[in-house]
């Protein structure tokens, strides 16, 4: 089979190692990719990932059979619909459902339908209005621009005149389109994870759940990042991941099918576990990121299969086989990150952490030097740094080893991935 893999991150690099695993695969391209790709097929460094008809036109191209879209935006820029109107598979949603992410007010509006726990909320287009709510509301306040803003739309914050002044900042336009809209919502107390199925229209069966840090320092201190780190499996009962799919992902889907929206491809649920049980924080429309890097090492399955199956309807209706391998994700982030990230250092030490074989290194904000041989950063999340091991404890330690063998200028991450572990309730 000939795939193209749409997407630049470390969850495309993740996603383009397992891929080359396949015997099935025939040829892997990718764009725009990133370096660590590059290894692994063709690189289409100038496609334009929201130039629907571009995109379409290159699978033709490159004859490509199954289409992999790793990134939300062109998955809300309606890239599945173009593809699949000319006739090739696509794994990932067309732009209809992709408004489960794209649009925080339709997701409400879908769980509301659908019967989905999550938390009570509002939408507001008006600053003195939503300022007149957020004045009488309780904290701690959970402020959303409605649209996709690269993870930089959502504050959470115990202060009120924060809140309020983040609502007015987006209001007004100043974070862009993205923001016009904002949804202001109660905060759910609890522990989050990251529920990941794979849905092929009808069907839908859950990938390993993992657990995402997402603020840049130690302790969940500082600002909100795409995600510093992650880990999988988290010690939950089998039984809550079970509710998860029968009182989430099934009914949502449902529900977009009444409306006449078949989901095919990822959808992400962020769940947090409150003392009323798993609600819903948010959807993707895709694989988290850095949550691939540690679900894909615990596979064990022809991924080329599985994802070629959710594109043309055809899941299997049986679990995937996983492995109890146990998996953590150290992000190495470049200086300023996640404000503005400095790019053009050079990276040293890849090679020294490669050699240990339970290490694997994903690339993300990584670019080749133009000047001399070697990799230079190119981005804010710089490297995924993944330890594989029989136990949690065990991959941690492979993970931070190797993430010290790695060097450039300003590099940091947090040192507590993994280090206290959910513990199994009662
Ligand atoms: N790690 C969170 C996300 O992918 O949105």
């Amino acid at each position: 089979m000939r795939v193209l893999l749409l997407g630049n991150g470390g969850r495309e690099h993740a996603l383009g190692w397992k891929l080359a695993q396949s015997n099935k695969l025939d040829l892997l391209v990718s764009a725009p990719g990133n370096p660590g790709l590059i290894e692994l097929g063709p690189v289409l460094q100038n496609l334009d990932l929201s130039n629907t008809t571009a995109v379409a036109t290159a699978a033709e191209t490159y004859r490509a059979d199954l289409v992999i879209v790793g990134p939300e935006a062109p998955l809300a820029a309606g890239v599945a619909d173009e593809v699949s109107n000319r006739g090739i598979a696509v794994c990932g949603p067309v732009a209809a459902a992709a408004q489960l992410e794209a649009s925080k007010s339709y997701a409400k509006q879908i769980m509301t339908q659908a019967g989905v726990a999550t938390a009570a909320a509002r939408t507001f287009l008006d600053p003195d209005a939503a300022e007149a709510h957020l004045a009488k509301a309780e904290g701690p306040f959970v402020v959303k621009a409605d649209g996709l803003a690269a993870g930089k739309g959502v504050l959470v914050t115990d202060n009120r005149e924060t809140a309020i002044r983040w609502a007015r900042f987006c209001l007004e336009g100043r974070i862009g389109e993205a923001g016009k809209k904002i949804v202001v919502e109660g905060y759910l107390e609890g522990p989050e994870l990251s529920v990941i199925a794979l849905c092929d229209g009808t069907r839908a069966i859950p990938f390993p759940v993992a657990r995402d840090y997402k603020r840049v320092s130690d302790g969940d201190q500082g600002p909100n990042t795409g995600g510093m780190g992650c880990y999988s499996p988290v010690d939950i009962p089998n039984k809550l991941v079970d509710n998860v799919m029968e009182e989430i992902i099934k009914p949502v889907l449902s529900t977009l099918a009444q409306e006449g929206i078949p989901y095919r491809g990822f959808l992400y649920a962020g769940i947090v576990l409150t003392d009323q049980g798993p609600q819903v924080l948010e959807f993707n429309c895709r694989l988290g990121d850095p949550e691939t890097q540690v679900v894909l090492p615990r596979l064990d399955e022809d991924l080329l299969d599985i994802l070629g199956a959710a594109a043309t309807g055809c899941l299997p209706d049986k679990p995937l086989r996983i492995t109890d391998k146990a998996v953590v994700n150290v992000v190495l982030a470049a200086s300023g990150y996640p404000d503005k990230a400095r790019t053009g250092d050079a990276i040293t030490g890849i090679d020294k952490a490669l050699a240990d074989q339970h290490v694997l290194v994903f690339q993300a904000g990584t670019a080749e030097s133009l000047n001399e041989n070697g990799l230079i950063t190119a981005g804010g999340r710089v490297l995924n740094v993944v330890g594989t091991g029989p136990d949690l404890a065990t991959a941690r330690a492979t993970a931070y080893r190797a993430a010290d063998k790695i060097d450039f200028y300003g590099k940091h991450y947090r040192s507590d991935i993994a280090d206290a572990p959910l513990t199994p309730s009662p």
